[in-house]
């Protein structure tokens, strides 16, 4: 949450300041704000409420001048959404930006008054600002006096410093949310992800837990220098970013979310490829790392992450006959959970920044159990933290609903379903060849079912105009009937729940009518027989039945429906356990697309969202 910028040039920076922002937008867009070093030496600033294009707005007229500057888009948590609780936060001395949350603010800033501090916003972010100027006004440096707030301070956060008295500096610094130092030979930047410097750097350095950093440049001398978070100087590795502004653009579509949805048969198929070798059914190093010993699974996540942990359940308990436990992280890290010392831990994640999710490695670590991170970011705070790294190839993921994130995350947990099914010699080699085969097939049925994307147009225009809708599924397809009720809940604002079918009789059929469309995920598996009894039991309430199945499945329901027809029925390449819900995702995300996209709302950042959530 919250986007976090900076950089030190011989050139102005505002444009860029802006550009970088846009890049960062996911992380929240309720305000932004830039501050700058003027031509006088004095600190300024823009801000403004709502998104990006207002600031833009306000740089158009009143434009910004300065070599040096800070720049922020906020999620807002302490403080409403408005222009003065906008960051940059800024006095005649100091102006911070600031990722997180400062969680003994209230006191900080009762002391800070009593002492005359005058505030000017409700954000815990302003305690920073007045404690950096206070420890100025007692003598201290810029660094001394950041690193003095640093140990008065307790929370999650990152920070980035301008000071009005260092037109050539700029300090950053990491406790719990995530900084990258970009580095070229004449300029320096600060942002909270790669991405957001891509056009301008090849050469990062991640910043470690506790680390503050000081970025000069005298003429075209660069220098960085670190502190660790015990005041001793450490050098960071340098690595290089292959990201490229072109994989961060949006094409020809009308959304990230719709571009994303597109290039899932690339992005499936790209992290099936690092996984796995289709021609001798052999599995590749990020597999063959895993190596210890295990007797059961736990997996943590968030969000649509954890739904692909529900759908791995399913596929590792009835394939590689594995005990496996999902968790919520937020709900995990705050049980007392049972730690045996012989659990495999899984962390699947996108961003890898999670705060929940990565207080449970935490946890989980301190434990002595072995952690895997199933992430898509590498450089992320989840993967470095983590004993093993799997990653997803799935590319930047910008729109704030996940799509090709969770397909190559479920690519991932189908390879170590057959990987942990071989070693357990759970399934018969007949069988497991042909599961083997069947997911390599899959890029080219997700390829086939997007280029007949025309009934989901269809479907979303009846869907657009309800109010409710319930998600069915069985099996390891009852996760993907919650994605799809998230889904379409984000980002078109149709309430929605995702149902078992066999669960439907014990609540939800009460809230069945006429209006009510029930969205059926029903391959013709082995649930398919009880699951076509639950359509049954909606159409005789007269439901909106939409049924996504697959040939044999549709000639079932259209012999048993006759007198009480289906209101569409979705017919998708036929598919096993393992591929049905890669497949029948690409299916519930067209539909919640192109019905938020007929509502006309914000697709890719939707309202209250964001995509990396830092904050508790
Ligand atoms: C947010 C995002 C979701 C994501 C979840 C977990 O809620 O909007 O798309 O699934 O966080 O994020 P992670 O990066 O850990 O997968």
């Amino acid at each position: 949450m919250c986007g976090i910028i900076g950089i030190i040039s011989q050139n102005d920076v505002s444009e860029r300041l802006l550009d970088g922002l846009k890049r960062l937008e996911y992380r929240g867009y309720d305000s932004a704000g830039i501050a700058t070093l003027a031509a006088d030496g004095e600190i300024d600033r823009r801000r403004a409420e709502g998104k990006l294009e207002k600031l833009a707005d306000v740089l158009a007229t009143r434009p910004l001048a300065g070599v040096i500057g800070i720049g922020h888009t906020r999620w807002a948590t302490h403080g409403g959404i408005t222009k003065n609780n906008a960051h940059p936060m800024a006095n005649d001395t100091v102006a911070v930006v600031h990722n997180g949350i400062i969680e003994n603010f209230a006191s900080l800033k009762e002391m800070l008054q009593q002492r005359g501090a005058v505030f000017t916003s409700d954000t815990d972010t302003e305690v920073v600002m007045h404690l950096v100027s206070m420890h100025m006004q007692e003598g201290l440096t810029p660094l001394e006096a950041v690193q003095k707030t640093l140990s008065q301070v307790r929370g999650a956060f990152a920070l980035a410093f301008l000071f009005k008295a260092q037109p050539h500096m700029l300090i950053a610094a990491r406790r719990g949310s995530p900084l990258v130092l970009g580095i070229t030979e004449s300029e320096l930047f600060i942002g909270s992800d790669a991405i957001a410097l891509a056009p301008w750097v090849r050469t990062l350095c991640y910043l470690e837990e506790g680390d503050v950093a000081t970025l000069t440049l005298h003429g075209d001398n660069a220098e960085v220098s670190i502190l660790n978070e015990d005041g001793i100087a450490v050098e960071r590795p340098l690595r290089q970013t292959n990201i490229t502004a072109d994989a961060i653009s949006k094409g020809a579509f009308t959304h990230y979310m719709l571009k994303e949805i597109f290039e899932q048969p690339l992005t499936v198929s790209d992290t099936l490829q690092s996984l796995i070798s289709v021609e001798d059914e052999s599995f590749h190093a990020p597999l063959l790392a895993l190596n210890k010993p295990f007797s059961k699974i736990r997996i943590i996540a968030c969000g649509t992450s954890y739904y692909a942990g529900l759908v791995a359940k399913y596929w590792f308990e009835k394939l590689a006959r594995v005990h496996v436990d999902v968790e919520i992280a937020s709900e995990f890290r705050y049980r007392s959970p049972v730690f045996d010392g012989d659990t495999l831990n899984f962390f699947i994640t996108q961003s890898g920044e999670t705060i929940d999710t990565l207080a449970a490695l935490t946890l989980v670590k301190q434990q002595g159990e072995t952690c895997v991170a199933i992430v898509n970011v590498a450089e992320s705070s989840i993967a470095r933290a983590s004993d093993h790294v799997i990653q997803t190839m799935a590319g930047p993921e910008i729109g704030v609903a996940s799509t090709k994130a969770f397909t190559a995350q479920l690519v991932v947990l189908a390879a170590l379903c057959l990987k942990f099914a071989k070693e357990r010699n759970a399934i018969s080699p007949h069988e497991w060849t042909n599961f083997f085969q069947s997911i390599a097939q899959i890029p080219g049925h997700i390829s086939e079912l997007l280029r007949n994307d025309g009934v989901y147009h269809q479907l979303a225009a009846h869907l657009c105009q309800v109010h409710h809708t319930l998600y069915l599924g069985r099996g390891a397809n009852f996760p993907i009937a919650l994605e799809g009720a998230l889904k379409l809940k984000e980002i078109s604002y149709i309430h929605a729940e995702g149902y078992p079918a066999g669960e439907l009789k014990h609540g939800p059929i009460a809230l069945i009518d006429s209006k009510m469309p029930v969205i059926v995920i029903a391959p013709h598996d082995e649930w398919f027989e009880k699951t076509l009894s639950n359509v049954q039991e909606v159409l005789a309430r007269c439901a909106q039945v939409i049924v996504f199945t697959d040939a044999k499945g549709a000639a079932a329901i259209e012999a048993q429906t006759k007198t009480m027809p289906c209101y569409r029925i979705v017919i998708l390449p036929e598919s096993n356990m393992l591929t049905a819900p890669l497949l029948y995702t690409i299916s519930i995300q067209l539909l919640a697309y192109y019905t938020a996209h007929m509502k006309g709302t914000d697709v890719d950042q939707p309202r209250n969202l964001a995509k990396s959530v830092t904050v508790e």
